[in-house]
């Protein structure tokens, strides 16, 4: 009952710590015969690479992914072919340095995982946080672009949408404008706004929380189940799984509380194609835990980091009232890298459960 595995049909095990060696991840379940090369899986991890901006944490990490089994390589030098067998994933880590974490080794910050991980194991690995770090999300991006090659027909976005107070203006959502900035915000008009707040967050050693939205399209009607595994219901889990998440929303969301049934329904007609057509996509494309065939939208919110450069109060591990600044490296907004690792999860999802839909209908949707 160690937890580090999630998937039925496409399961991923992730291993490793922020301050060992290396770590990765075991993809069983990948379909043989599924075309790929390194770079399909180091574009996603290099989205997620720190290091890339002020804006993010400074450890210098390659983040190079090794392909240890699985795949069969191709006379072309580059192409592996995968086999059905487990896909192991290998990424080392270069840029450790345990000697930042000197101080905390014994204090819990405020805000992370040290109190709860002694409490639970008597034992952590004080190094960046151990498996508590997020540096164990890099295993799960390579996982998600494995995930994607099961789905190709599935197009896999995300943005950010709000920093702290500041949203985007919904009426500029252009996704041609992600790959344009350093926060991957939709939204030419808001980055200068991000750039000079989070200049600020940065400069005084603060932090600051984030919403990210993530989209897929071309997810055929069909998949997920009605009741206890609910399509929205394992995208929800997944996203929740990421470290400093602490809300995750489908669709309208929230939203649907405060407003009424006629405004919520997504009412259906007949389109130009003769195929359904929904006037609005108020449910994020899931209806009773099955994808409609409309695009499938999550959002979910990022907590500010925890490690911050003024005091705050807190124990040590014998008991001693302390106060702990945090040094070492951070990223004063772990929302912006949050975004390829949301983009993973949801592809992990959605990959799993074509697999399940087709292992269960026999289907090729
Ligand atoms: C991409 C990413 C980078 C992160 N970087 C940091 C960091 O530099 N410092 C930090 O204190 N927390 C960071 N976190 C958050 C911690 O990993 C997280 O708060 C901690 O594991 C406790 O878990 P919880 O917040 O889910 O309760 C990061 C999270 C993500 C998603």
């Amino acid at each position: 009952m160690s937890h580090n595995t999630f998937g039925h049909l496409f399961r991923v095990t992730t291993w490793g710590e922020s301050h060992g060696p290396a770590l990765g991840c075991v993809v069983d379940g990948c379909p043989p015969g599924l075309s790929f090369t390194l770079e399909d899986i180091q574009s996603f991890l290099d989205k997620r690479k720190p290091g890339q901006s002020r804006f993010v944490t400074q450890r210098r990490e390659a983040d190079e992914v090794k392909v240890l089994s699985g795949f069969m390589p191709q006379p072309d030098g580059k192409t592996y072919i995968s086999t059905g067998t487990p896909i192991s994933l290998l990424i080392e880590n270069t840029d450790q340095r345990s000697k930042d974490y000197g101080e905390i080794a014994q204090q819990y910050r405020p805000g992370h995982a040290d109190y709860a991980y002694d409490a639970k194991y008597g034992i952590r690995d004080y190094r960046g946080g151990g498996r508590s770090s997020a540096r164990e999300t890099a295993a799960r991006v390579a996982a998600g672009a494995l995930a994607r090659l099961v789905i190709p027909q599935v197009k896999i976005r995300g943005a950010l949408v709000q920093i702290g107070k500041h949203k985007i203006d919904r009426s500029r959502f252009d996704w041609a404008e992600v790959d344009n900035n350093p926060f991957f915000c939709p939204d030419a008009g808001t980055v200068p706004v991000w750039e000079a707040y989070l200049d600020d967050i940065r400069k005084a050693g603060s932090s600051v929380g984030a919403v990210v939205e993530v989209v897929a399209e071309g997810v055929p009607a069909g998949l997920g189940a009605p009741l206890y595994s609910k399509l929205d219901q394992d995208i929800t889990s997944l996203l929740m799984s990421i470290n400093a998440v602490k809300g995750v929303e489908i669709g309208n969301g929230f939203e649907a509380a405060e407003i009424t049934g006629e405004e919520n329904a997504d009412e259906m007609r007949i389109g130009p194609d003769g195929q359904p057509q929904f006037l609005s996509n108020n449910a994020g494309g899931i209806l009773g835990g099955i994808s409609t065939g409309q695009p499938i939208v999550a959002r979910f919110a990022v907590k500010p980091t925890s490690s911050i450069l003024t005091p705050r109060r807190s124990i040590d591990a014998t008991g001693h009232e302390v106060d702990v600044r945090t040094k070492g490296r951070h990223d004063p907004c772990v929302g912006i890298r949050a975004v390829p690792v949301g983009e993973a999860m949801l592809a992990c999802a959605i990959a799993d459960h074509f697999l399940r839909d087709r292992g269960q209908t026999g289907r090729l949707r």
